[in-house]
């Protein structure tokens, strides 16, 4: 999630950052604002809420939102049905229940948000859902914020402590957005924020946000006694934001020693650089892989899917037998069970160790090969560690891999404690 509340000083250019001043205790005076953070992944999104003196000089802790059941995440699957909007929890609910096409569903809309090569084909298909549905990719980024805003104001009324009327506060947002995203894809997002009520938006970086949670809990004395003068002003650290998408890559500079949250002075390093290296793209070579070796048409045939519904839930069951993906396991095998007009009950999917591991690291030379290009840009070669951010990061074969690829050069992988970063 998003560092909410942590504010950085930060060298770096876009998006600034509000500069906080201490913390002290709300005398019923001030006038108040309400502040949410929102966590637009491509696969989940997250995201907080606090309130704050409209100045700025008083912040309240973040409060992650709950979505119900103690769930912090929704997937970010949208579509709209006789003009209603349907999101997240309700929509996969309605897909299990084969109420809903899988055709219509849009997954993809933040790598759709951002113009660029490598997700062209991405954007064409997201454009040809949204055409379908007569909706254009702002209605879509406006109804999911306005839908994360009003999660965030049911989770507000009933603890934000204050008397003061919720409805009566500004409303600032926060958006994350990936660093290597240009002026063009950040405006969709300020425009949408606006569009859905925002009286005020502000971006920030999700790999610096980040990093900087990794930083405040890997280097607390608590944590780890030995490393918290690990950094000197001058040194570097790399960070590879890994979520489900777009991998983001930057190198950053300490200006000063310090690593707690919003006391870290980072200057970014060149200009940020990507690739399709999230996690999903791990999800697609065994999809690809899949269609060569099966004839999925048929499949879906037997199990009484179309082939976009047999490919959603063929993914669903994949996604779980990668995240337990270690070396040491015997088998990824899972089963598909078949709808409610199956000619076949269930089909089995065999997964083998070393398919899993081609698939993974068909990414992960991707993610190499980006780290060694930022760290050989750096000048008397200073980064001193490798921050591992998003979902992705937390996988120990990743972490593994980098460390057999860098520890030559004496650099730390750091990887985030808390699979919420
Ligand atoms: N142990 C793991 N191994 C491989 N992938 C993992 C692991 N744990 C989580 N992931 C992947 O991380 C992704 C979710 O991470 P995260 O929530 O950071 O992504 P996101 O915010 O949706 O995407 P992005 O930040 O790229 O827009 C999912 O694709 C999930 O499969
Ligand atoms: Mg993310």
């Amino acid at each position: 999630m998003l560092a909410s509340g942590q504010h950085l000083q930060q060298d770096s250019d876009r998006p600034s950052c509000v500069k906080k001043s201490s913390y002290s205790v709300a005398t019923g005076q001030e006038s108040f604002c309400k502040r949410i953070c929102v966590d637009f992944g491509t696969s989940k999104l997250a995201g907080s809420w606090q309130i704050s003196y409209a100045d700025e000089s008083f912040y309240q802790e973040p409060n992650d939102i709950d979505f119900g059941n103690n769930e912090t995440k929704l997937p970010n699957a949208a579509t709209w049905v006789d003009g209603e909007f349907i999101f997240g929890r309700e929509l996969e609910n309605r897909l299990l229940r084969e109420e809903l096409a899988e055709d219509l569903v849009i997954r993809d809309a933040k790598l759709a948000i951002f113009a660029d090569p490598m997700t062209q084909d991405i954007k064409r298909q997201v454009d040809a859902q949204l055409g379908a549905l007569g909706k254009t990719k702002h209605d879509l980024v406006v109804c999911i914020l306005r839908h994360m805003i009003s999660e965030a104001k049911i989770a507000m009324e009933d603890n934000h402590g204050y008397s003061h009327d919720l409805n009566e506060m500004p409303m600032k947002l926060f958006l994350s957005v990936p660093q290597m995203w240009d002026a063009a894809a950040n405006r969709v997002m300020s425009v949408a924020a606006e569009a859905a009520g925002a009286e005020q938006c502000e971006l920030v970086y999700e790999p610096l946000c980040a990093a900087v949670q990794v930083l405040a809990e890997q280097l607390k004395p608590l944590h780890d006694p030995r490393i918290t003068s690990w950094f000197k002003p001058g040194d570097e650290i790399a960070i590879a934001d890994l979520g489900a998408g777009t991998g983001d890559f930057v190198r950053y500079r300490f200006l000063s020693d310090e690593t707690e949250g919003e006391n870290v002075r980072l200057k970014t390093m060149d200009a940020p650089d990507g690739a399709l290296c999230g996690s999903d793209y791990i999800n697609k070579a065994f999809m690809r892989a899949l269609e060569a070796a099966a004839d999925i048409s048929a499949l879906a045939n037997k199990l009484g899917f179309s082939i976009a519904d047999l490919k959603a839930r063929v993914n669903t069951g994949f996604e779980k037998k990668k995240l337990e993906f270690r070396d040491d396991k015997p088998n990824y095998d899972f089963v598909v069970l078949g709808g409610r007009n199956a000619r076949q009950n269930f089909q089995k999917i065999d997964v083998t160790p070393e398919q899993m591991r081609s698939f993974f690291d068909e990414v992960i030379v991707d993610v190499v090969n980006k780290l060694k290009s930022i760290m050989q840009k750096s000048e008397g070669h200073r980064v001193r560690a490798i921050i591992l951010t998003g979902g992705f990061g937390s996988s120990s074969y990743l972490q593994k891999c980098l460390t057999d690829a860098f520890e030559r050069q004496n650099v730390r992988i750091l990887a985030p404690r808390h699979k919420k970063l």
